[in-house]
């Protein structure tokens, strides 16, 4: 935390938290407001999720992640911060959760794997209500290493778009994250 002029504000590093890169970046359409209800998939040991938490203050942040060690850190977390609820489990199989959940305003999705867009493209099926607003964060190189990250961001669009949903805005984080593009979208009716 830093104190100006009696204020307090919270240090967001770009480096760390690829919504901060996109933020840097230009991003316009910022859907986050106090009482968003999101699901983050993706969610690590909290570090981006714990921003979404202060500004979403009166809302709910389900965290999907499936890694035991990060999860360790990420409910030490949501103990200290009521509006997140951690989730132990594997973005790619979202009926193992549905139980656990509600429509939600926002899906944030940050998981580095080959299937990233289908992971996304399931839940934003099963959670997002019809008005919500998806955001997509892609690395392309875990998608393939060897197609360049361009090819790799247009094939992806296009299952997006197959899939009926509308890229609002594309980002590149360069030159904070490598080979990463942000992707808004929302359904297109
Ligand atoms: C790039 S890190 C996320 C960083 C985090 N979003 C942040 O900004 O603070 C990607 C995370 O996705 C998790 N992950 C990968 N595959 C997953 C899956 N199928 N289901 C849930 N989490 C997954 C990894 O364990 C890792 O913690």
């Amino acid at each position: 935390m830093v104190n100006i002029n009696g204020l307090e504000f919270r240090i967001w590093n770009q480096r760390r938290s690829k919504l901060a890169a996109a933020i840097l970046n230009g991003l316009d359409v910022f859907p986050f407001q106090i009482d968003s209800i999101i699901l983050y998939l993706g969610a690590s040991s909290g570090t981006t999720p714990s921003h979404i938490s202060d500004i979403a203050s009166g809302g709910l942040i389900y965290c999907v992640e499936f890694s035991p060690r990060m999860m360790r850190n990420l409910v030490d977390l949501s103990e200290l911060r009521s509006n997140m609820i951690p989730i132990l489990d594997d973005a790619t199989k979202p009926l193992n959760y549905i139980y656990l959940m509600e429509k939600v305003d926002i899906i944030y999705s940050d998981v580095a794997q080959p299937k990233q867009t289908e992971l996304f493209i399931d839940n934003m099926r099963l959670f997002l209500k019809k008005d919500g607003l998806g955001i997509l964060m892609l690395k392309s190189r875990s998608i393939n290493v060897t197609k360049k990250p361009s090819e790799v961001f247009l094939e992806e669009e296009s299952k997006l778009n197959a899939n009926g949903f509308h890229v609002l805005e594309k980002i590149d984080l360069e030159p904070y994250e490598k080979d990463h593009m942000c992707f808004v979208c929302e359904f297109g009716f």
